[in-house]
């Protein structure tokens, strides 16, 4: 009993992880240590922030490092000659820095703020509606997430500065490890691609090939484009421009299966067959249950979290390899080959099918 006491202790208290760490960013605590150059001692590090220095804020601060220091963004190490123990950064704080290239500060900001943390308590009345068309957002803020951020600037911007954080991140070890997905291609349109940062990323890398990015009028506007980069706007549920390949990333994650099916319909409608080299390209996550495969239950923790985020904010799913199964035949798909290189998320290639098998007219391979 006191063990299962505890468990519900801790499961009520985990909001206390996303707020210090929350409350560690508002301060600058990484980059103040960073500057800092070696392992900081708390009194160094309270006297350079920006707080009244005294007995009760070297206390506070104390704690809050400690909490940190189990959450894994900082490590304690001695400091040279003296007794005292300084703090570092680890690998997790660094993704913290201001001005890391790779920096995931708006992620943690835009998703604690009020707004996006204000649906979750309108869950159990949601579920109670059983309103399959609105979402716990819907209910909070009057109008789903993508209708919201159109008159809100300022949400808006922020929800692009973490596409960009995220894509910059990830498409860093797509471009290193992965660029054969892309190699031979002439053309490629990244599908809700704003604000154009993957599209960018892979026009670099791969400056034969000429990208688009697609996405909603209030979206693309202002956007740029470069010698080999192009910003169409539109609505993926109406049509998509034809092309050779698509991208598709953190896209279907955000709809239910019956949107799912009709994106995947225009796209299939927009690429050549298979032996012309059409194929879409999605980057989401494949659930894993890696408890059940003896690795590590903490990733699988972390897919939940985004599938529950993911009902809550926009009427979404994470989906397992079968759930993916079922979209790609629903929509007329052939065959599909999921590379599982990018931590929680995967690639998935998807092909239509080749023009024998729908000649012939059977049911797409499961
Ligand atoms: C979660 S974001 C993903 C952005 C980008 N692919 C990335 O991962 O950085 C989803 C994107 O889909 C776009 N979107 C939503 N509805 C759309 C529609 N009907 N047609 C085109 N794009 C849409 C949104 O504007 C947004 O840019």
């Amino acid at each position: 009993m006191l063990a299962s006491q505890a468990h519900m202790w801790n499961h009520t208290f985990n909001y206390i992880n996303s707020m210090s760490l929350k409350c560690a960013i508002q301060l600058g605590i990484p980059d103040i240590i960073h500057s800092h150059g070696q392992a900081m001692t708390l009194s160094n590090l309270v006297a350079a922030l920006p707080i009244n220095n005294n007995a009760k804020t070297l206390d506070y601060i104390f704690r809050l490092m400690r909490f940190l220091i189990h959450a894994g963004f900082l490590s304690q190490t001695q400091v040279n000659d003296k007794e005292e123990e300084g703090y570092l950064l680890t690998p997790a704080s660094r993704l913290l820095l201001k001005d890391e290239p790779l920096c995931q500060i708006p992620f943690v900001q835009m998703e604690l703020e009020p707004h996006f943390m204000d649906p979750w308590h309108s869950l159990s009345q949601w579920i109670k509606n059983g309103n399959d068309s609105s979402t716990p957002f819907a209910i909070c803020h009057v109008k789903p997430l993508f209708e919201y951020d159109e008159k809100k600037p300022k949400i808006n911007r922020q929800f692009n500065e973490i596409m960009a954080s995220d894509s910059r991140l990830i498409m860093s070890v797509v471009i290193e490890h992965c660029k054969a997905v892309f190699e031979g291609l002439k053309s490629l349109v990244d599908v809700g691609g704003c604000p154009g940062i993957v599209a960018k990323i892979i026009a670099n890398a791969l400056p034969e090939i000429d990208c688009i990015v697609f996405d909603l009028p209030h979206v693309i506007e202002g956007c740029e484009g470069s010698k080999n980069l192009s910003y169409v706007e539109g609505d993926m549920f109406k049509s998509i421009p034809s092309i050779d390949e698509i991208l598709l990333k953190w896209v279907l994650h955000d709809w239910g299966d019956e949107g799912c099916i009709k994106i995947l319909k225009e796209c299939k409608e927009a690429i050549p067959s298979k032996e012309k080299g059409g194929k879409v390209i999605i980057i989401d996550m494949v659930l894993t249950d890696h408890k059940l495969q003896k690795g590590d239950d903490k990733s699988y923790e972390t897919q939940l979290f985004f599938d529950m985020l993911m009902m809550v904010h926009v009427s979404g799913k994470e989906r397992n390899q079968q759930d993916w199964a079922k979209l790609f035949s629903g929509a007329g798909f052939g065959d599909y080959n999921i590379i599982p290189v990018l931590g929680l998320r995967s690639i998935i290639e998807v092909f239509p099918l080749s023009v024998e098998f729908a000649k012939l007219n059977k049911t797409p391979v499961k």
